[in-house]
This record gives C-alpha cells, sequence and structure tokens, in this order.
C-alpha cells in the first residue's frame, strides 16, 4: 500500500536512540538486577489525592464528551499560577489542555509552521522536536548551545541562523538532557531577536517545577513576548504523571482558537476524570506536597550521582539545575557515547541513553536519568564505580 511523504517525516534519526533503553527494559522483564536509567519516567506513583479525584470523576458520571479547551476552572488555575510565575498577564482564554505536552508541541506545530518555513531548535533538543517541525513541511535549523562554555547560548550562532524563512524559535527551559536552564540575559536576547525578526517562540517548560538551583524565566513575561510566546507544560514530570497525558499550551487567545478547531478534530478534548484529577493536582495541598517531596527527592539524586561521576577523572558531568537527568561527557575514556552505553549495559547492566540523539553538541555524552530509589541508586553508583575501574585498568595495561 502506499503512504505519504508525512511517513517519512517522522521517522528520523532520533526515533533510533532508544535500542539500549527497549533492550534494557525487554532485559529487566526477566533479570530484575537490570537498572534502567535511560527514560524519564519519574518512578513515583501519582500522589493519591490526584488519583481518587479521577476515580471520583469516574464514579459520579465524569464520563462525557468534554469542552475541547477544557474546563474553565482548570484553566483559570493553569492560567493564575502561570501568570504569578512569569508576570505574562494570562487569562483562560490563553489556556487549552491537550494531551501531555507532546501533543501541545505537535499541535502549535502545526499552527504556525508551513512547508518552506524554517524553525530554530536549541539544541540539546528534545527528541520528538524533529518529527513534530518536520511534519509540518518545515525545515529545522539546530543551533547548538556552546558545549565548550557550559552549554551557554551561542549568541552568534543564534544570530547568524536566522533567514528571511526563519518563523520560530523552539527551546526547552530546563532543558533535556542538559537539566539547565536559560538565563535572563539569554532568554532576553533571544525575545529581541524574536520582536526584531517578527517570530513565534516556543518555550518547552515541563521541567520548570522541577528546578534545584537558580530561577526559571518564563521568556513569556518578557516585554512584548506574550502574543508572540507558546508556553508549553503539563503535568507528568512535576505530578509523576506522565501516563495520564494531561498538559497544555499557553499563547494568544487567536493562537488558542486555532489549536482548540485542531483539537476539535484530532482529540475532541481530555477526559473529564482526568481534567478533575488535574485539577486536584494543581489545588490540592496534598498533592502539592507531594510534587514538592519529589522534587527534593531527585535532587538528592543528582547529588549522590554528581558526587559518583566526580570520581572519575575519565568522566566529566555537567551538574544540572533541574529535571531529572544528567549529562556525561564520556570521550576521555576512549569510548563514542553509544560504545560507552553499550559497554555499560553489557557489563553492568545498567541502561542509559547515548546522547548523540539530543543534537551534535551531545555526540560526546550519556544521559543517565534519576528515577530509580535510593537502593537502586546506590547500587548503580558502585556498578559504575567498578565499570571505570576496569576501563582504567584497561586504558593502563594499553599505554
Ligand atoms: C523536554 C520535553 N518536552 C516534552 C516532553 C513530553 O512531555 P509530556 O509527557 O507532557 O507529553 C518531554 C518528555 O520527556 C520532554 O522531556
Amino acid at each position: 500500500m502506499r503512504y505519504t511523504p508525512l511517513t517519512q517525516a517522522i521517522q528520523g534519526e532520533t526515533v533510533d536512540a532508544w535500542d539500549i533503553h527497549f533492550k534494557a527494559t525487554s532485559l529487566k522483564e526477566k533479570d530484575d538486577s537490570v537498572i534502567v536509567l535511560s527514560i524519564g519516567d519519574p518512578d513515583f506513583d501519582t500522589p493519591p489525592t490526584v488519583v481518587e479525584s479521577a476515580v471520583q470523576g469516574l464514579r459520579t458520571g465524569d464520563t462525557h464528551y468534554v469542552e475541547i479547551e477544557g474546563r474553565e476552572e482548570l484553566r483559570e488555575v493553569i492560567a493564575t499560577a502561570h501568570q504569578s510565575r512569569s508576570g505574562q498577564v494570562v487569562t483562560k482564554e490563553n489556556v487549552i489542555m491537550l494531551a501531555g505536552a507532546q501533543n501541545a508541541l505537535f499541535a502549535s506545530s502545526m499552527c504556525i509552521l508551513e512547508p518552506g518555513d524554517e524553525a530554530i531548535v536549541l539544541q540539546p533538543m528534545y527528541v520528538t522536536y524533529e518529527a513534530c517541525i518536520q511534519l509540518t513541511g518545515a525545515t529545522l535549523v539546530p543551533v547548538a548551545m556552546d558545549k565548550h562554555n557550559g552549554f551557554c547560548l551561542d549568541y552568534t550562532a543564534l544570530k547568524n541562523a536566522i533567514t528571511d524563512k526563519t518563523k520560530a524559535i523552539y527551546f526547552a527551559t530546563p532543558n533535556n538532557p542538559s537539566g539547565l536552564m536559560l538565563t535572563q540575559d539569554e532568554l532576553q536576547f533571544i525575545a529581541d531577536l524574536a520582536i526584531k525578526h517578527d517570530l513565534w517562540v516556543v518555550s518547552d517548560e515541563v521541567y520548570s517545577q522541577t528546578v534545584f538551583e537558580g530561577q526559571h524565566i518564563s521568556i513569556s513575561g518578557l516585554d512584548n513576548m506574550a502574543e508572540r510566546t507558546i508556553t508549553l507544560n503539563s503535568l507528568s514530570k512535576s505530578h509523576a504523571m506522565t501516563g495520564w497525558r494531561v498538559g497544555w499550551a499557553i499563547g494568544p487567545s487567536t493562537l488558542i482558537k486555532h489549536l482548540s478547531n485542531l483539537s476539535l478534530c484530532m482529540l475532541y478534548g481530555l477526559a473529564g476524570f482526568v481534567q478533575q484529577a488535574a485539577y486536584t493536582a494543581l489545588t490540592d495541598p496534598e498533592a502539592l506536597a507531594e510534587s514538592e517531596r519529589m522534587r527534593t527527592t531527585y535532587q538528592r539524586r543528582r547529588d549522590r550521582l554528581v558526587k559518583c561521576f566526580h570520581q572519575h577523572n575519565n568522566l566529566s558531568c555537567i551538574t544540572p539545575q533541574a529535571s531529572m537527568f544528567l549529562l556525561v561527557n564520556v570521550s576521555e575514556t576512549g569510548f563514542t557515547a553509544q560504545q560507552f552505553a553499550e559497554s555499560l549495559f553489557e557489563q553492568q547492566k545498567i541502561g542509559v541513553l547515548p546522547a548523540t540523539a539530543f543534537g551534535a553538541c551531545t555526540s560526546d555524552y550519556i544521559r543517565i536519568s534519576y528515577v530509580v530509589d535510593d537502593q537502586q541508586l546506590e547500587e548503580a553508583c558502585t556498578r559504575i564505580d567498578n565499570f571505570m575501574a576496569q576501563i582504567s585498568h584497561e586504558m593502563r595495561l594499553a599505554q
């Protein structure tokens, strides 16, 4: 049978990035000693009050069609929270509920990009951006963060990447995989360029509730940016709700109307009981306290892993300010990232992700996610120590 060119556009190299992850998860089913540090799915359960709220919704018949944009009270809560964090004036007219930040990214791209457009994406970049942008017919223009300078924004590279075809700049702050956040100056630079060249900015902020140090800044709150910014967010990471598929886009009301029309034919709104649960997640003190407990736990795990990697001369890691990931440079070991990840899996049964998939600037890195309990994390550190001792021994023999 024949398929459309769209099916090519959504294939991309990055779809293959998960090989070791799939191997690790499939072996884990038979062998409990496998430690999977290759995915960003929280190991926590969704807070009980959130689950209860969904169950209650189901029991009381909240099982019918819903408002396409999402329930007013939920969108109001999201608008108020974003306004208080960003300074942007937001009402429910600026918010639409979609099936996770992923769906919001896809839908937003469909509404702002078309064939012939160029969309700049700051790399490292979350793997699904490639397909989301390419399927609109637009061209993805990667702009690498400066890896020699702590993954800061490369101001010149960004400025030079803009052409008369550029339509949008995409980024995630905090970033997956680096866990770093764009600074006020960097965001202001992006905002100035966006205003000067009349560009959209797509700001993916799914890790903005999982910050350990520094301040997360939403570019939408900078002067004259609200009209051209689409902020994406979700409950996946902040409340361990990846499987619920609940997220949203915040943007100008006209964009929200277009997204609503798209959602009508693509999704027809999020399930009512899921929206009830989302409302609870964002308002119930116990749910909020649980979310905060998850954040401090990630921070503790991050500290443990950073300590582990700092002990090895041949490895260097960037201390993430947020998220649940850590990048480790393995180039000094003599292995490529792919080889390192494969050997670590084969010898120590630890699954990590070669960060090549996130862009050329992270090709020397592996991404480790800290979504396992303390006991497994401690065991992972011991096995990494053993693995590195073995590598150092082999390197000495080879000299
Ligand atoms: C940077 C980034 N954006 C978007 C997503 C998708 O999140 P959601 O579960 O809300 O669709 C992820 C998931 O890992 C992510 O890391």
